[in-house]
């Protein structure tokens, strides 16, 4: 039987890079000692509060059809937490609910790039866009973001990556998976090259909450960018929340109206007793939010100031999110052999990063979703395999 040419655009090959997290996970499941540093599920529970409120709706029967974009006092509680945070007027009429980020993601995909089309996104970049870009007909042009640079974005490469065709740029702000975060100068450039070549900008910030110190800023908040900018969350990492598929997009209204449509054809809207759970989360500064966020940052700076004693590796520290880069050059493997022999050798899994982009050659990301316990036990055994290593320094 013949498929759509749209199946060869969805079909990638970042899936091979998954390889070595499978198996630790089917060997997790057999009873085998390892630890899983390769994904970016939270380790904790969402907040209480927010299941409570989804139990109560699932028993009060609120278990019929939601608003396609969302029920409108939650698109009012996203409206509202965005314009404090950005100043950019925003009402639920700019606002649809989505199945988390990844569907915001493809919807405005969808609805704004067309075959032919060019989209500029920094590289490495997290795993989905390749299928999600490509599946209305676009080209993706990828830019470096330079370890030299601490993985950070020089817009002029994006100036250089401009041509005719030029449609949308596309970024993660916090990146998965850098952990690296845009600072207000690059995303002031990028919204000059945006405005000067008629470009929409999305800004996916699924871990713009989970900020280590540094201010996060939102493109959508800088001077002219209302009509062009689109942003992209939800409280899947903030809140521990991603089998909950809570997201949204955030932009002009006749995009949003545009996305009601194709909701109309592909999603019909979300569980409303889930989106019930959901302004609960965005209705409270939940202690719980700050606690895990405080956490990631205790875990980053405890993994950072173990494995920068290993001679041979070096840490990216990150501004935010649940990741690090790990430069491994120093061992003498590729990013790819490293991680598939620290598996075989020692149980620990990290992601053989070079398949989120060529800039990330020579390094793997580590995750911090695991408890301090199995961190701490990780970093030993990441310490004992780089050391172990023929030619490693003493
Ligand atoms: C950069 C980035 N964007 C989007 C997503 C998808 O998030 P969601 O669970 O909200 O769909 C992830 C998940 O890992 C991510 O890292």
């Amino acid at each position: 039987m013949r498929f759509s040419p749209l199946v060869d655009r969805i079909g990638g090959e970042g899936a091979a890079a998954w390889e070595i997290h499978y198996r630790a996970v089917s060997d997790q499941r057999a009873g085998r000692d390892v630890i899983i540093l390769s994904v970016g599920d939270p380790d904790f529970d969402t907040p209480a509060a927010i299941t409570e409120a989804t139990i109560a709706a699932l028993k009060a029967g609120d278990t019929h059809y939601s608003d396609l974009l969302g029920l409108e006092e939650l698109r009012a509680a996203i409206a509202r937490r965005f314009q404090a945070k950005t100043g950019q007027p925003t009402t639920l009429d700019n606002v649809a609910v989505m199945a988390g980020a990844q569907c915001g993601l493809f919807a405005s995909s969808l609805c704004l790039l067309a075959p032919g089309d060019e989209v500029i996104v920094p590289e490495p970049m997290y795993v989905t866009y390749e299928a999600t870009l490509q599946a209305p007909g676009a080209t993706i042009v990828p830019v470096p973001q330079r370890a030299e640079n601490e993985f950070h974005l020089d817009a002029e490469d994006v100036a250089r990556a401009l041509t005719k065709r030029t449609r949308a740029i596309y970024f993660a702000t916090p990146c998965n998976p850098t952990g690296a975060m845009m600072t207000r100068e690059c995303l002031e450039r990028i919204a000059q090259l945006a405005a000067a070549n008629d470009l929409w900008v999305v800004s996916d910030e699924v871990y713009a909450t989970l900020t280590f110190g540094k201010e996060h800023v939102s493109i959508a908040g800088l001077p002219g960018m209302a009509d062009r900018a689109v942003t992209v969350g939800s409280l899947s990492k903030s809140h521990a929340m991603t089998g909950w598929r809570m997201g949204w997009i955030i932009g002009p209204k006749a995009l949003i109206d545009h996305v009601h449509n194709l909701s109309m054809a592909m999603l019909y809207g979300l569980p409303t007793f889930l989106q019930r759970g959901a302004i609960v989360a965005l209705e409270h500064d939940l202690a719980e939010v700050e606690t895990m966020r405080a956490t990631y940052q205790r875990r980053r700076d405890a993994a950072v100031a173990r494995l920068n004693q290993v001679p041979g590796v070096k840490c990216h520290s990150p501004d935010a999110g649940m990741f690090m880069m790990l430069d491994v050059r120093g061992t003498g493997l590729r990013s790819g052999e490293f991680s598939r022999r620290l598996y075989e050798a020692t149980g620990v899994s990290v992601l053989d990063a070079t398949a989120l982009g060529r800039s990330a050659e020579g390094h793997v990301r580590v995750s911090f979703v695991a408890d301090d316990k199995s961190l701490e036990e990780a970093c030993r055994r990441i310490s004992g395999f780089v050391r172990g290593l023929p030619g490693a320094a003493a």
